[in-house]
């Protein structure tokens, strides 16, 4: 069980792992997921090595969109359980040391609100009527973009009730809160405060970017959005201990850097451009995607962190990569057009690299060696598959995969009343990617993911320490150096096919020593002249930098490990 402390820290170390109660484990053959199910599968969390648990919206919902599409804020799906459960939940992860955040949907509700069903048949013009964003005319806010590219065409849309159309930056079944008006920001606060005061550490507020609309503009990032943050942080603070916002803004390192705020607004923001870098540092073999974004990436304030992920719930967005180099990752990582949602891919990881288990690794020391807190995504760490022919995103949401057991141990219902197959043909199939039998492999890589965490976490660095890119010639090897205190970490990650040599200016470090951290191996000492390393095939090589006098050799981590 952990204290609370005043001001939040644990989000600087948190690993964290996001998962949806729907695809966990069904405990009572209904066929989805629920939180029972998840209870028992908790110890399987925490054997991971993670710290933080990320939970996708579990509230009463039509379900459309996945439960992004909130019918009640305080409660919870049916088919998922209940409060008591939810409770009970909660308890057992702080019982393991684990935090919890959740989702608060703010943009937006789903048309099934009762808020929305109350303003369609008030008056205009009536506070119970401007809870959303009404208009006579679909020619307001022309300057905001269309994010669901695939399905809808406006962001307005007609609502034959009110006579009126309304706003919605995301599908026309999940009409915009309007925050002009006070008693929005008033009750969306009390949602917030249900939540906290269950005991939740910390919640992700879902498109932020977008919470006010003002003629003019293209209705994101505006100075009116970040003041609503301002005033939620303002009242979390007071009211409660050590709890984080975690910022969803799809935006460019210099927008999103605002939602930070001086340190007012949220602890944390994912850090969405360095994603779809990574994947195409790998398919170029070439480390200047990686470094020309990290170089683009301002500081943030003290007490805030960077979340980094490889993958999520979402398809791998590509709105924050130009066009060429869209066109790039579409070419390399979605040649077939089932593989594209909306501005982006959906496929799970380890099929976006082949299966390539040199390169899934590379993929997760690069998310666990980068600035900010990683998160992984369930089923990822087995090396799920994912299964395009489901609609929307949902490819990447299926069950997941516990066992060679009837529907991969997800659940004993009949496999026809699953809410998506789960998935069976090879080489991703249930039978042989499963947790039950990675577990019984000491090489699989569900061991390689619990060994690169616990290894992360031993050294502070990862979590806190400076990003300091080094210039090697080589540009098929990204080097950089993390420091912490008196804690030095080297990475060298040689994102190329082919094996590479690099020689690496560390004459900063002249008489020291290089420790291996997978192995606890000393290397040759440093020099002034260039220090020489060899890579094989997408390798990547973490070292622990001594000072003279300092040890020669570590205690190795793990016998798993590249
Ligand atoms: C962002 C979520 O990640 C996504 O799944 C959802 O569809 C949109 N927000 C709308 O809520």
């Amino acid at each position: 069980m952990q204290e609370r402390s005043k001001v939040p820290t644990w989000h600087h170390d948190a690993v964290i792992y996001q998962l949806h109660i729907k695809a966990f484990r069904d405990s009572n053959r209904d066929g989805f997921g629920d939180f029972r199910g998840l209870l028992e599968k908790l110890d399987y969390i925490a054997e991971l090595g993670v710290t933080t648990i990320w939970l996708l919206p579990f509230y009463p919902s039509p379900l459309k969109d996945d439960g992004y599409d909130i019918a009640d804020y305080c409660g919870v799906h049916p088919n998922y359980g209940t409060l008591e459960d939810f409770k009970e939940f909660l308890a057992a992860a702080h019982a393991r040391g684990l935090r919890v955040i959740t989702e608060l949907v703010i943009n937006h509700t789903s048309e099934q609100h009762p808020w929305f069903q109350r303003a369609r048949i008030a008056p205009k013009g009536s506070p119970e009527r401007d809870f959303y964003v009404w208009s006579d005319d679909a020619n307001r806010y022309a300057g905001a973009r269309i994010i669901f590219t695939d399905t809808e065409t406006s962001n307005w849309s007609w609502d034959p009730v009110a006579q009126q159309f309304y706003w919605h930056r995301f599908f026309s079944h999940q009409p915009d809160l309007n925050y002009d008006n006070p008693a929005v920001l008033e009750a969306v606060l009390d949602v917030m405060r249900f939540w906290l005061r269950l005991g939740v550490d910390g919640l992700r507020l879902d498109a932020i970017p977008y919470l006010v609309e003002r003629e003019g503009t293209n209705c994101e990032n505006l100075p009116e959005t970040h003041a609503i943050l301002r005033t939620l942080r303002a009242a979390m603070d007071a009211e409660f201990e050590d709890r984080i916002f975690l910022g969803e803004a799809n935006q460019w390192p210099s927008d999103v850097r605002p939602y930070f705020g001086e340190g007012d607004e949220c602890h944390m923001a994912f850090h969405f451009p360095v994603m779809p870098r990574m994947y195409m540092a790998v398919a170029k073999g070439d480390r200047t995607p990686i470094v020309d974004i990290m170089a683009q990436t301002p500081p943030i304030p003290e007490g805030c962190q960077w979340a980094i992920f490889l993958r999520n719930h979402d398809e791998l967005t590509l709105e924050m990569v130009t066009d060429e180099e869209r066109d790039y990752m579409y070419a390399q990582y979605a040649k077939d057009p089932r593989m594209r949602v909306n501005v982006g891919i959906r496929r799970r990881l380890a099929p976006l690299m082949d299966n390539g288990r040199k390169e899934i690794e590379l993929m997760h020391a690069l998310l666990m060696s980068l600035p900010g807190s990683p998160v992984l995504y369930y089923g990822d760490e087995l090396g799920m598959g994912d299964n395009v022919y489901l609609g929307d995103r949902n490819g990447v949401r299926t069950p997941m995969q516990w066992s060679a057991d009837r529907n991969a141990g997800f659940s004993s219902v009949d496999s026809a009343a699953l809410y998506f197959p789960v998935v069976v043909d090879p080489p991703y199939g249930y039978q042989t990617v499963n947790v039950e039998a990675e577990e019984r492999t000491p090489s699989s890589l569900l061991h390689f993911v619990r060994a690169i965490v616990k290894l992360r976490r031993r050294y502070r660095a990862f979590a806190r320490g400076t990003f300091e890119p080094l210039a090697p010639e080589n540009r098929h090897v990204l080097a950089f150096l993390r420091r912490y205190d008196d804690e030095v970490i080297l990475c060298v990650n040689n994102v190329a096919h082919h094996a590479q040599y690099v020689e690496l200016d560390l004459s900063e470090f002249d008489g020291w020593r290089p420790i291996e951290l997978w192995s606890g191996n000393g290397f040759p000492k440093i020099g002034a002249l260039p220090y020489l390393l060899t890579l094989n095939t997408r390798d990547f090589l973490w070292f622990k930098l001594e000072p003279p006098g300092g040890a020669r050799r570590l205690d190795a981590a793990s016998p798993v490990g590249s």
